[in-house]
């Protein structure tokens, strides 16, 4: 049996990257998949992706007017919703004291309070769902922090916090889980985070993916669809007892090596 079969599905930022493939796979198996994001264009191109019947609703998540409207249509238009899977993020890097309010006040709009309000317009539907699942998309940058990704990482941070907070409050009707990824290179935004990387370190793009899958215990780079993957687990039956947890989909990046015992 198909693992999403009969879910109804609201993917945020669902129009590229890890979004999109969580789409994918939420559609192969059997779910129907709503896409909200900020462009019409893309949007289209993401749905005739994902396949026919697929939904998309336009919305910028800082807008708390837009996110209700757009949470509203996917509703209407799916029949229902008993999953929603919060993608859409935005990054940028830069040493402390070049990080303007600007920078800060929209990475924090996006990334947590647009996961807030996506949560709060979605819950009513997704509690009447009895089966209900929120799943948002923190980072390895959620659990430790990361030179000149300050704002990035304090929204991750609290989107643990928030995450860890609904499962309390929306259980039983709805667990909450959150995937902390290590970079995906192949998505917009880490093609973002490779650029700078590469005008950071004078590097080809080759030396630095390969340096870094050599600093990973697993020996390789994240993908989109290793973090989908998590995703569909704590979507599936199968995770219908698990909530308020932080899954980290990093291949072992996090672990030490023996203190004072390197080569
Ligand atoms: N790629 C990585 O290395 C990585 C690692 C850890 C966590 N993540 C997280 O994964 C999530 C998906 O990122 P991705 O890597 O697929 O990048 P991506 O840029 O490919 O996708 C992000 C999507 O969010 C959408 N978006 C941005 N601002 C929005 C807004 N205001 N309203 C609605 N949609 C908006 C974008 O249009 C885009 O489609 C993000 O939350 C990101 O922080 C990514």
């Amino acid at each position: 049996m198909n693992i999403a079969a009969g879910r109804k599905a609201l993917v945020t930022g669902g129009a590229s990257g890890i979004g999109l493939e969580v789409a994918r796979q939420l559609a192969a198996e059997g779910a129907a998949v709503a896409l909200l994001d900020l462009d019409e264009e893309k949007l289209a191109a993401a749905a005739a992706d994902v396949g026919a019947g697929t939904v998309t609703v336009r919305a910028d998540v800082g807008s708390p007017g837009q996110v209700r409207a757009a949470v509203e249509g996917a509703v209407d238009r799916l029949g229902g919703l008993d999953t929603l899977v919060i993608c859409a993020g935005v990054i940028h890097v830069k040493p402390l004291a070049e990080v303007t309010e600007a920078d800060w006040d929209h990475t924090l709009d996006v990334n947590l309070k647009g996961a807030f309000l996506c949560c709060q317009a979605a819950e009513s539907a997704l509690r009447a769902s009895r089966r209900g699942r929120i799943v948002t998309i923190s980072s390895d940058a959620g659990r430790r922090g990361v030179p000149h990704l300050l704002a990035y990482s304090a929204s991750k941070f609290g989107l643990v916090g928030l995450t860890e907070s609904l499962a309390a409050e929306l259980a039983p009707s709805v667990t909450v889980n959150t995937v902390c990824p290590v970079g995906v290179p192949t998505t917009g935004m880490g093609q973002q985070l490779l650029s700078w990387k590469t005008e950071h370190t004078g590097q080809d793009a080759d030396r630095v993916l390969s340096g870094i899958a050599n600093a990973i215990p697993m020996a390789r780079n994240g993908t989109a669809s290793d973090v989908a993957n998590a995703v569909l687990y704590f979507v599936s039956e199968a995770a219908s007892f698990i909530t308020g947890v932080s899954l980290d989909v990093d291949g072992g990046s996090r672990l030490n090596t023996l203190p004072g015992a390197a080569e």
